[in-house]
């Protein structure tokens, strides 16, 4: 198979990055996007040994980069010896085709190197069935009437998954193996819902992570139902929904389910093969958003997920943001977050603090014994501000108006937290 075979003289494979500037002011979201592309390919197997940025408002349209661009890159990339040359964007298949040919080396797009990642990294058979399937979508345009898409197969990224001899077929036969592999999706996915239709009549309620690749999900998934499903530094661990027990303080049950990792820009062709996954999120009694709090970018991050649960139709499940790592934050970073946003719950996976509090936090977001309270707070009194923020995490606000100086709250409580607002 040629998944995971190792790169031909059995090193890490040399890879150039290349990222567009489409005006000055995006300099700086340019590098970014490269240090995320840096994570990305070294999660694929590669070691990064060229960075290339070009300015212009919009890419070329066969060769992507400008001509004068693209012949420095080709002379940068000899000299370092580079294997493989990654686009932060998609390349339309005539761009690869002919950077391939101008470059001399293989080319692989931003959605080609998150689909191997993909395929690394998927575990259970549904996984591979999906991650395969949006591989042989991505691959068909760019096989037709191509031999140099053919010849692609040095191994190493963008040549995981799909073996040789399944690329050597013609259209057609990647047509039936599209259907064939549609057709196992769509059986796991109906044993799946029959699953989780038996949990709905059990009426077990259940707890979706879901958050930015890399935030932790899995470590706090483990963390929260004392189990060890792989956590790893590698990007993407996490491919498919392993759904665990966990057994409340009030000796309730409810099942936890970790999901894929998000990631901005995430390949269309990989959302609408996880569709059917990523949809579990949207069946979930209540929504987990890990945050790894220590992230420099953790707006953006926050801001992509909260993207794709939009996406997939999960905004109404009612959501908790957990601020992950919190073990890494310095004293001030914990403070700013606070006061960022007061009802913040930070807790480290890693060492178990705030642990307690949340499982608090989600048991009482599943409570059924809800009651509607009015409450009156004065927000200068930090007491009251704790008790503000307690309304916030265990209940759900309804109303928040502030006048004269005060706070008046009507929100939907635990009735076993009426005494401690
Ligand atoms: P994907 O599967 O890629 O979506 O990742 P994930 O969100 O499941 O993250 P995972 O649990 O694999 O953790 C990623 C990395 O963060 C690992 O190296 C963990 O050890 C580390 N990590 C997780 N939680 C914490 C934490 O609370 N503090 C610190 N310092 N590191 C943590």
């Amino acid at each position: 198979m040629a998944r995971d075979r190792p790169t031909g003289v059995g090193r890490p494979e040399r890879a150039a990055l290349v990222g567009l500037i489409a005006g000055r002011a995006r300099r700086q979201e340019a590098e970014r996007s490269l240090d995320e592309l840096t994570g990305l390919a070294q999660a694929a197997g590669a070691e990064v040994v060229l960075r290339v940025l070009q300015e212009r408002p919009k890419p070329d349209p066969s060769t992507f980069l400008g001509a004068g661009k693209i012949q420095t890159l080709a002379a940068s990339a000899a000299e370092t010896r580079v294997d493989v040359v990654i686009f932060d964007n998609e390349l339309t298949p005539a761009q690869q085709r002919q950077i391939e040919e101008e470059v001399g080396c293989k080319i692989v797009d931003r959605t080609q190197l998150i689909l191997d990642i993909f395929a690394r990294r998927a575990r259970t058979r549904e996984g591979k069935l999906q991650v395969e399937l949006a591989q042989l979508k991505y691959l068909l345009p760019r096989l037709v009437g191509s031999s140099a898409a053919l010849s692609r197969l040095g191994g190493g990224i963008g040549t995981r998954g799909p073996g040789e001899t399944k690329l050597e077929t013609d259209r057609r036969r990647i047509r039936t193996r599209i259907h064939g592999i549609s057709g196992d999706i769509a059986q796991v996915r109906k044993r799946r819902s029959q699953l989780r239709e038996r949990r709905h009549k059990a009426s077990v309620p259940t707890v979706a992570l879901v958050g930015y690749t890399n935030a932790g999900k899995t470590t706090l998934f483990n963390r929260l139902t004392r189990a060890d499903a792989e956590a790893s530094n590698a990007l993407f661990v996490t491919l498919d929904p392993l759904v665990r027990q966990l057994r409340l303080p009030d000796s309730r049950e409810l099942l936890v389910s970790d999901t894929v990792g998000f990631i901005d820009r995430l390949p269309h062709a990989l959302i609408a093969a996880f569709r059917a996954t990523l949809e579990e999120t949207g069946d979930a009694d209540l929504v987990l958003h890990v945050i790894d709090a220590s992230a420099s970018d953790r707006d953006r991050r926050m801001n992509a997920v909260r993207q794709v649960l939009d996406e997939i139709g999960a905004v109404d499940v009612p959501l908790l943001e957990v601020y992950n790592k919190c073990d890494a934050l310095t004293p001030g970073e914990r403070r700013r977050l606070h006061d960022l946003d007061p009802s913040a719950l930070c807790v480290s996976a890693l060492t178990g603090e705030g642990i307690d509090e949340l499982v608090e936090t989600i048991t009482s977001r599943l409570a059924l014994d809800i009651r509607r309270v009015t409450l009156t707070f004065d927000p200068e009194d930090a007491t009251d501000r704790e008790r503000i923020a307690r309304l916030y995490r265990h209940g759900r606000v309804v109303l928040h108006e502030t006048r004269d100086g005060q706070a008046s709250i009507v929100a939907d409580i635990p009735r076993r937290l009426l005494n401690r607002v």
